[in-house]
């Protein structure tokens, strides 16, 4: 039965690293790897620009079909001005939550080659290997109230609301543990339950999940003191689960500590179907639409490249092949061959040349 594969590039280098994907999978298809189908569809401000929302029905309805979504990135300067609800990002947030897709897998590795783009000293960061599982469904983003007020007086009043429910901290905490036990065996919980009851009912859900896996290591972090450590001593970490926000923040100073936003992919995931036991899943780069290169081909496709590597994991099962790429891609760095993002002054080649010397690896 062939993988459905539904599409959606978005904006800026979000089409351009895609491009490299497709042909990745054209490959796949034609040597009889695997076998995928692809439909392709709009998102952000592309979808704004066709349809004035950030996603439209019919594409949401063809996410919800597929097996995996591949996902892009969205947003840039020239929808700066477009209302909140059909901003690009908007698109992004209702894939996320229409899917059900909780759980946000977001791994922090740094190739020994490029262990000296990092902003830290090669020492602190070479053989990092960190997972961040990040809460993606809940917390602050889709909390109830959200709104800003006008208190009629020249002030106004805004209000997000941070809630979570034992459920949601369970599921993601046990997604966390789950991983651990494939990797070093060690979960970090971060939260602020120092100031927040949200924290307080996340620690309290995370200890009690921590009882039922006595084989993995348990410590509690506080947010603060996490994104501390990630930037003092980042290999104590092995996985690190935290709510929606501080997902968002800590996972992009992890990213960094690999030398560039442009290497770091991520996984989205819903819960096991019942009958089925397949799990919903979005894979996306973790950098954004870069407005500032797109459509110069230059941007990096390694990260979306990555991203479809885990897809091959997570949502296929096609564990040699998902190996394969990221060596394949690991290999390309070894060689010397640089984006820009990470070409530390010396030369750099584009997008198609990067995706291009993947490919060759990985049919080697
Ligand atoms: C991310 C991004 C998104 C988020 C934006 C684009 C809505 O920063 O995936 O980390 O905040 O979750
Ligand atoms: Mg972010």
């Amino acid at each position: 039965m062939a993988h459905k594969l539904f599409l959606l590039p978005g904006d800026g280098i979000g089409v351009e690293v895609m491009g490299e994907v497709i042909k990745l999978v054209g490959w796949l298809n034609r040597e009889q790897k695997a076998e995928f189908t692809t439909d392709t569809g709009l998102v952000g401000g592309s979808a704004y620009d066709a349809h004035g929302v950030a996603i439209s029905n019919a594409d949401m309805q063809k996410a919800l079909a597929a097996d995996a979504v591949i996902f892009g990135a969205v947003g840039g300067p020239k929808w700066d001005k477009v209302p909140y609800e059909v901003r690009p990002e908007a698109g992004l947030l209702r894939l996320r939550k229409d899917l059900g897709l909780f759980a946000n897998l977001r791994p922090a590795i740094c190739y020994p080659a490029l262990a000296d783009a990092s902003s830290l000293k090669r020492e602190l960061i070479e053989g990092l290997d960190i997972l961040i599982v990040r809460e993606l469904t809940g917390g602050v983003y889709f909390g109830e109230p959200k709104e800003i007020t006008d208190l009629g007086n020249g002030q106004k009043r805004a209000v997000d609301t941070q809630v979570y429910e034992t459920y949601e901290i369970d599921r993601i905490v046990r997604v966390a543990f789950d991983l651990a036990r494939t990797r070093s065996k060690k979960v970090h919980s971060a939260d602020k339950k120092n100031v927040m009851k949200s924290g307080v009912l996340w620690d309290e859900v995370a200890q009690s999940v921590a009882k039922d896996y006595p084989d993995v290591a348990f410590q509690h972090i506080l947010a603060d003191n996490a994104a501390m450590q990630l930037v003092r001593n980042p290999k104590q970490f092995d996985v690190m689960v935290t709510d929606n926000l501080f997902g968002d923040v800590l996972s992009d100073a992890a990213a960094m500590l690999t030398g560039s936003l442009g290497m770091l992919p991520s996984a989205s995931l819903g819960a096991p179907d019942k009958a089925t036991g397949k799990r919903k899943a979005l894979y996306e780069p973790v950098h954004g639409s870069a407005p500032d290169i797109a459509g110069r081909g230059i941007a990096n496709p390694i990260a979306m490249l990555a991203s479809f590597a885990m897809a091959l994991r997570y949502s296929f099962n096609l564990i040699e092949l998902a190996d394969k790429l990221e060596w394949s891609i690991a290999a390309v760095l070894d060689d010397g061959l640089r984006t820009g993002d990470i070409a530390q002054g010396g030369t750099s080649v584009g997008t198609e040349e990067m995706g291009a010397a993947i490919l060759k690896k990985l049919a080697a």
